[in-house]
């Protein structure tokens, strides 16, 4: 029997499975465990299931000397130092698969919803707005016909571009390695009605969409956001809606996490901002948990993880 720390609670009964085997502290808080009770819960944990918002450092893995094994509740693993745990002969592993479809269905709502302003117009129906149904009034975008160009043309990615052959759009690719059909990011973001970012965050994808891609957009194009905030450079998509570069963005992750109330991007026109809910419907979020305590109990019982990292 391990000791196991687990710092959140998970939907489903897999934590319940892990409990059956090892034993199991939870942080049963409704929010994320501040840092110095997270180095002082999991200091004698041999194995951590954590979330995206537990920064796994160096810091933490050397205050953590019978770690053996982390299971992130994730796909990305942005937030665990893989190499730092490899050098301590920890394993990692994560939740890929489980939520490819679900995240992509989302990349979905976010273009139609920025492209046809269904947040806004939701708005003025509530506020009393609806006077009259109106010829030049809420007018978007069309989504069906359009150029799709998808940066990070990995699982998520491809089902996005699944996703748009039904709507009829022509989608542009470009991914890390080269291959059929891809293009430059230079001619994506030129020739895209649409950009939908899907790229893990790592020290090449930090920034990618900057200024300078901001600007090669088309006026009238709109961004999406559902990998990682960081991939984006906040501040510039400010100026970008503010100035208008491009038409709009629908962001689903951001840089910081939470986004503050009264963070200045939040002030930009034609900004869509949901709380990193790309894998949260009931059915994804509990088989991901399943995912991450079969890694955990793999590893403690000396066997593979099914989804190891790195
Ligand atoms: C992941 O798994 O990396 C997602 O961002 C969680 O929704």
């Amino acid at each position: 029997m391990a000791r196991c720390f687990v710092t959140r609670k998970l939907p489903g009964d897999a934590v319940a499975r892990l409990a059956a085997e090892h034993e199991v502290d939870v942080w049963e808080q409704d929010h994320p465990i501040d840092r110095a009770e997270l180095l002082r819960r999991a200091s004698d944990a041999e194995g951590l299931l954590c979330t995206l918002s537990d920064p796994i450092d160096a810091e933490l893995l050397d205050g953590c000397p019978e770690l053996r094994a982390i299971a992130n509740f994730a796909v990305g693993v942005d937030n665990v130092d893989v190499a730092g745990a490899a050098e301590r002969g920890i394993t990692v592993g994560n939740t890929p698969g489980v939520l490819t479809e679900t995240t992509a269905d989302l990349a979905f709502a976010l273009i139609l919803a920025c492209a046809r302003g269904i947040v806004d117009a939701a708005g003025d129906v509530r506020a009393g707005r609806w006077r009259t149904w109106s010829p030049e009034g809420w007018l978007g975008r069309d989504v069906h016909g359009a150029t799709l160009g998808i940066v990070g043309a990995g699982a998520i990615g491809q089902a996005v571009a699944r996703r748009a052959e039904g709507f009829g759009m022509r989608v542009l690719l470009n991914g890390r390695t080269p291959a059929d059909g891809r293009v430059s990011l230079e001619e994506l973001l030129r020739e895209s009605d649409y950009v939908s970012v899907h790229c893990p965050l790592t020290d090449e994808t930090r920034g990618l969409i900057d200024e300078r891609a901001l600007r090669a957009m088309r006026e009238t194009a709109i961004l999406v956001n559902t990998a990682r905030g960081e991939i984006v450079d906040g501040r510039a998509l400010q100026r970008a809606l503010e100035d208008g570069w491009i038409a709009g963005a629908g962001l689903d992750v951001t840089d910081p996490e939470p986004l503050p109330a009264d963070d200045p991007l939040l002030a930009a026109p034609n900004l869509t901002v949901v709380p990193h809910i790309g894998s949260a419907t009931h059915a994804t979020r509990e088989a991901m948990a399943a995912l991450a305590v079969d890694n955990l109990l793999a590893a403690l019982g000396g066997r593979p993880m099914p989804h190891p990292v790195g």
